[in-house]
């Protein structure tokens, strides 16, 4: 059964009850006294280390490996390389399903891109793992790494994201550029960015027979149930995956990972259960990352600051062996309504770990060139940069014509800019200076994102005591989402959310999707609900089917439930406990089921978006070029809030996200070598508390009654969609120059146009 049951940990704050109140996170608590136990705190009887050998080359062979010297080491148990490892049962290089990438599991000995794990050591303790590992100096056969945009042939991709096509055309984009008034062309970069979890990738793997027992983080556990099972030939069943928490995902857990399949390798070889734990270095290659993209926007408006047309082409990359390609372009269709749209998409095969969903993928990369390059189109208008959103922005979706399942998002353009104090921006750049002397400068981006829901299912049971549970397999990677679920789940069972048992985070609990597309609430929510309405459902029947009940005669429908009672409708006045109810009926609990699914019916008439509009102030320095952000107000609407308290949270993230993209993060490739040469929070820059601006985020009310039954859309992904282009705008009002390539740094910041401008008196 699950590991947790939350609500029997009693100190999380109250503040009334259920849904749209804003409880503190019920596993609160668990994680600041330490009690939380994530995978890599595992320690079964019998338990081995290992540690992970991985390339340095990106390219080739390797030719040797001293397997002897490292299993002469005191302590190792077993060094698994190509040669020794255990059969699988499937071609790991097999993609047959879309959500199955291909991976690196000791196949051979190819070495496709750099940190690709070559062998594994297993020794009685860590420390003889990792000296082992370290005494197997490779030998390889090294061929020339592809590590740059421009390092291989491009093509047009098959497809882009999960399954969406390559090149789209609405309208006639060139025709729409020829016939504008005012045109941009620009180019803009942005880096590979790797997700960067605070809890690296790990797992505790061990097998009974053909029985598999795994500890490791997943944001989609029937999914990771499912490879495992392809991958070593038995049933689901036998496998139990335990994810209780995670500490973080951002994507890179969505799927299981090359290095989580070579752990429960090695617990097959050995015979002995078995831990490993990836390196922060190590997870620069084998389990994802954002990719590199160029992207080009030509854009062309009329005399008045109406859009004409706008071409959005994506040059990006993938490895050699595997498609992943970011759908950079694809916000274009979504956004801004435009007679003609284009977007297109190319991409080349590098000598890199294979891509994967990150945070926003694709909205994040495409929504920071889109909105730079609608703001240098307000620019060449003439216009303040919102007052040209408002004039353009969509109505309905532009690419499929229909109309938006709800319409909030003037409302956030409205509240973000009045509560920022948008009116006083003066139109030119480099118009402000703080007390101290700094540049400052004001930028608006709109952010929107997809309203998408998975398959999930529930199940709930009502005790004879009157309480209830709610089981279902949902993952929560910090952000809240069981707390959210917990309160669906009482509200749904006419329950307090002290009397529902909530039990979550393992395998053998209906399946809820993947904790991924910011679709989960949504998802694992309305089968919650469900489950809840079906074990109403069936008490009712109990009670007003049964003349000694007050609510004999009422019918399932002529009840409502409430404070873990029934009620007639028609009369509150007569009512029934649900413990009078299962009692009487001689039942020690009753259960119900739900699931979930998007509408298609809903679907085809309606687009369904969380939309919102995201306000930055930085300052810069006018001699030093260096910037900070320093203000930052999101207002979005993402249909019903189930918990204030966590969705601003979320939202929060999702800013600092976009700071983060606009400002900081880059992995740094040589393109030598094909090596990362950042691979630690050290170098790769993530935002520090110093970094982060104040930030307020305005939860815009919105009804949306196509989306699902309870009006959920998610809130994960989207603060960083309007952000990173509102921080770039910023940096641009700021100076006056235009960075097109992301991070802005202030090296990149501080040429010519920077300095020709005299500093302050
Ligand atoms: Mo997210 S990139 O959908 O885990």
């Amino acid at each position: 059964m699950s590991e947790l049951a939350l609500n029997t940990n009693p100190a999380h704050a109250r503040h009334g009850a259920n849904s749209g109140q804003p409880l503190t996170r019920l596993d609160g608590p668990l994680k600041v006294t330490g009690r939380a136990i994530y995978a890599a705190d595992r320690r079964p009887a019998g338990l081995l280390y290992a540690a992970l050998a991985v390339s340095t080359i990106a390219r080739g062979r390797v030719a040797y490996l001293d397997v002897e010297a490292a299993k002469a080491h005191p302590g190792v148990v077993e060094v698994m390389t190509p040669k020794n490892r255990p059969p699988i049962a499937v071609d790991p290089d097999l993609r047959d399903h879309p959500f199955h990438l291909k991976t690196d599991v000791l196949q051979n000995d190819r070495v496709r891109y750099a940190n690709q794990p070559i062998a594994l050591v297993i020794a009685e303790t860590m420390e003889a793992a990792t000296e082992g590992a370290a005494l197997l100096p490779p030998r390889y056969e090294t061929e020339a790494a592809r590590a740059h945009l421009d390092a291989n042939e491009s093509f047009t991709p098959p497809v882009v994201g999960i399954g969406n096509p390559a090149v789209v055309h609405k309208g006639d984009a060139e025709a729409g550029l020829a016939e504008a008034a005012l045109t941009i062309d620009a180019t803009y970069e942005t880096p590979a960015q790797y997700h960067n979890a605070m809890e690296p990738h790990a797992i505790v793997a061990a097998w009974d027979g053909d029985r598999l027992s795994i500890d490791t983080p997943s944001q989609g556990l029937a999914l990771a149930q499912g490879r495992l099972a392809g991958l070593f030939g038995i049933p689901p069943e036998n496998i139990h995956i335990r994810s209780p928490f995670l500490g973080g995902g951002f994507g890179s857990k969505g799927l299981m990972t090359g290095p989580q399949v070579l752990g429960v390798l090695a617990a097959r070889l050995v015979g002995r259960p078995v831990k490993l734990v990836l390196r922060r270095e190590q997870m620069y290659g084998p389990v994802g990352h954002r990719p590199l993209t160029r992207q080009t926007l030509r854009i062309g408006s009329d005399g008045d600051g109406a859009l004409t047309a706008i071409a959005h082409h994506t040059k990006t990359a993938s490895s050699t062996f595997d498609d992943f390609f970011e759908p950079a372009s694809d916000i274009s269709h979504t956004l801004y309504a435009s007679p003609a749209i284009a977007s297109s998409h190319e991409a080349v095969r590098l000598d890199i770990g294979t891509p994967m969903f990150m945070r926003a993928p694709g909205e994040a990369t495409g929504s920071v060139a889109l909105e730079s390059a609608i703001d240098e189109m307000a620019q060449a208008c003439g216009m303040d940069p919102l007052a040209f959103r408002l004039k353009n922005y969509a109505e309905a979706e532009p690419i499929s014509g229909k109309p938006f399942s709800s319409k909030a998002l003037r409302e956030c353009y409205a509240r973000g800019a009045e509560r920022f104090g948008w009116a006083r921006r003066p139109l030119a750049p480099r118009q402000m200076r703080d007390e101290a002397g700094l540049l400052v400068g004001w930028g608006v981006g709109t952010a929107t994102f997809p309203a998408l829901m998975f398959q999930g299912q529930a199940r709930a049971v009502i005790r004879s005591d009157g309480t209830g549970v709610m089981e279902i397999g949902a993952q929560d990677m910090g952000q809240g989402a069981w707390t959210a679920l917990a309160q669906i789940a009482a509200d749904g069972l006419g329950l307090d959310i002290d009397e529902v048992e909530f039990r979550s985070g393992a395998s053998d609990l209906p399946d809820a999707g993947i904790a991924g597309g910011s679709a989960h609430t949504a998802t694992a929510g309305m089968a919650i609900h469900g489950a809840g309405a079906d074990v109403i459902a069936k008490l009712a029947d109990l009670a007003t089917g049964d003349q000694r009940s007050p609510l004999y005669g009422a019918g399932n429908a002529g009840v409502v439930a409430r404070g873990g009672r029934l009620f007639r409708r028609d009369d509150e006045g007569r009512s029934e406990s649900y413990a009078e109810i299962l009692t009487r009926a001689g039942l020690g609990e009753i259960e119900g089921r739900g699931k979930s699914a998007s509408d298609p019916a809903a679907q085809s008439n309606y687009a369904m978006h969380a939309h919102g509009a995201v306000f930055a102030e930085v300052k810069v320095d006018p001699e030093l070029g260096q910037i900070r952000a320093t203000r930052l107000i999101g207002a979005f609407a993402a249909g019903r809030i189930i918990n204030p308290r966590l969705v601003r949270s979320q939202y929060y993230g999702g800013m600092i996200w976009g700071v983060s993209f606009a400002l900081h993060e880059r992995a740094v490739m040589d393109p030598r070598s094909g090596r990362v040469m950042n691979p630690n929070l050290g170098e790769y820059h993530v935002p520090v508390n110093a970094d982060v601006p104040s930030l307020e985020a305005i939860l815009v009310d919105e009804h949306d009654p196509y989306v699902n039954a309870l009006g959920i859309k998610g809130v994960g992904e989207i603060g960083v969609t309007g952000t990173a282009g509102a921080v770039a705008n910023a940096v641009w009002h700021a100076t006056g120059v235009r960075v097109r390539e992301f991070p802005i740094t202030l090296d990149r910041l501080i040429g010519p146009a920077f300095l020709a401008v005299e500093p302050s008196a």
